[in-house]
């Protein structure tokens, strides 16, 4: 009989008896990204991530010194934000780091005490609690520090039922492509600097309440030439997941190593979006002119019924559709997961995304790392930096 395994948002619900309740998440309210030029960042991420538009902020709506487009794919939104003159503090972050994610927002029911908790905590204050409100009704915002100059915005909008914040207009666009079934964030990697891990995971278990349920040393990841750490948090309801990289010393540059050179700083690396068909999702990335790293080569694909054993059974995908598009295979105890990662989607090369298809596996795709760090060290083998 076929065993049913669904691709679950919360399949890791409850695992997590340890975590600390202080700090209840409900999920990703909004990622927000400083970057360059946001018109032309939002056309990218319409056009071939198949985001939709869903509201505006900027001199029509009365700001004077940003301009803000929010785009929204299922449960996934977006907001890429340009400084309009020279002295603004988003001019700077993208002058020091290039374009990437400046605010991981977190949708909780009380955005006051979660800054309270985690300041009492030891966490470095972004932004006091604030109320906004337009005729939609009241958010509640919040904020404190994570590693390098990212932050995390606390948003509390149980009392709103406007298209995205107060401030912000409704985006009616004449240009609609479609959605490519992204449907909601699975998780996002954060690198850090050398001999910093530690630091992190004890950040991120004291002052937000997370559990480290998973980690990997330089013995477990590492290719001939390079090498990192990974420790992967949770929060206590499994639906925020924070992975943390750490470079660590092989015979070349590890790619950790190059990030943090690119972005001069700790940021964050790859946001993971879950997908429910992932080979219909990637064809249609790759029609729409997205990237991916290369395939491992031939023997990886031949390996997978060996690699999933019994979830074989279970496997609805054709392995030689997945070697065409290079998707990449994993499995666990519970079940098998399906990824494929973008090549870094700026020309720093810093940030990049993966998709992810779960079926039942809950792990981060452990026994891939070898094949996806050889991919990427073909390309810093290119650029010259490995
Ligand atoms: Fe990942």
């Amino acid at each position: 009989m076929k065993k049913e395994l669904k691709n679950t948002e919360d399949g890791i619900e409850k695992i997590f008896k340890n975590a600390k309740d202080f700090l209840p998440l409900l999920g990703t309210d909004h990622i927000e990204f400083y970057v360059g030029n946001a018109k032309q960042a939002a056309h990218y991420y319409k056009t071939a991530f198949g985001f939709q538009s869903l509201a505006y902020a900027g001199l029509e709506t009365g700001l004077k010194d940003r301009v803000s487009y929010v785009l929204k794919q299922d449960k996934i939104r977006i907001v890429l934000t340009t400084a309009l003159n020279s002295k603004s503090e988003i001019g700077e972050h993208v002058k020091k780091h290039g374009d990437g994610v400046k605010v991981i927002a977190l949708w909780v029911d009380d955005a006051k005490k979660s800054y309270e908790e985690t300041i009492k905590r030891g966490a470095v204050s972004y932004l006091k609690p604030t109320v906004e409100s337009d005729e939609f009704g009241k958010v509640v915002k919040s904020g404190i520090y994570t590693y390098g100059e990212t932050v995390h915005l606390f948003i509390e909008r149980k009392n709103y039922d406007g298209h995205f914040l107060p401030g912000f207009v409704k985006w009616d666009s004449d240009y609609n492509p479609k959605s490519v079934g992204l449907k909601y964030i699975d998780h996002m990697v954060g690198n850090v600097g050398w001999g910093e891990m530690n630091t992190w995971v004890k950040w991120y278990e004291d002052v937000m309440g997370f559990v480290n349920f998973l980690s990997f040393d330089d013995k477990q990841i590492h290719t001939d030439y390079s090498a990192l750490m990974s420790k992967v948090m949770s929060n206590g309801n499994g639906r925020i997941k924070f992975p943390l990289n750490e470079p660590a010393k092989g015979k070349k540059r590890s790619q950790i190593e190059e990030y943090l050179d690119f972005y001069e700083s700790p940021g964050v690396q790859h946001i993971a979006i879950a997908t429910d068909d992932i080979v219909k999702t990637v064809k249609e990335l790759k029609e729409r002119g997205v990237e991916f790293l290369s395939a491992p080569p031939k023997e990886y694909y031949k390996d997978i019924p060996n690699r999933l054993g019994s979830h074989m059974d279970i496997m609805n995908e054709d392995i030689d559709e997945l070697e065409k598009l290079a998707i990449l295979v994993d499995a666990d105890e519970d079940g098998y997961l399906l990824q494929i990662f973008t090549k870094t989607v700026e020309d720093r090369p810093t940030l990049f995304f993966e998709i992810i298809q779960r079926m039942g596996a809950k792990g981060f795709g452990a026994g891939n790392f070898k094949a996806l760090f050889e991919s990427i060290e073909r390309e810093q083998q290119n650029r010259g930096t490995l």
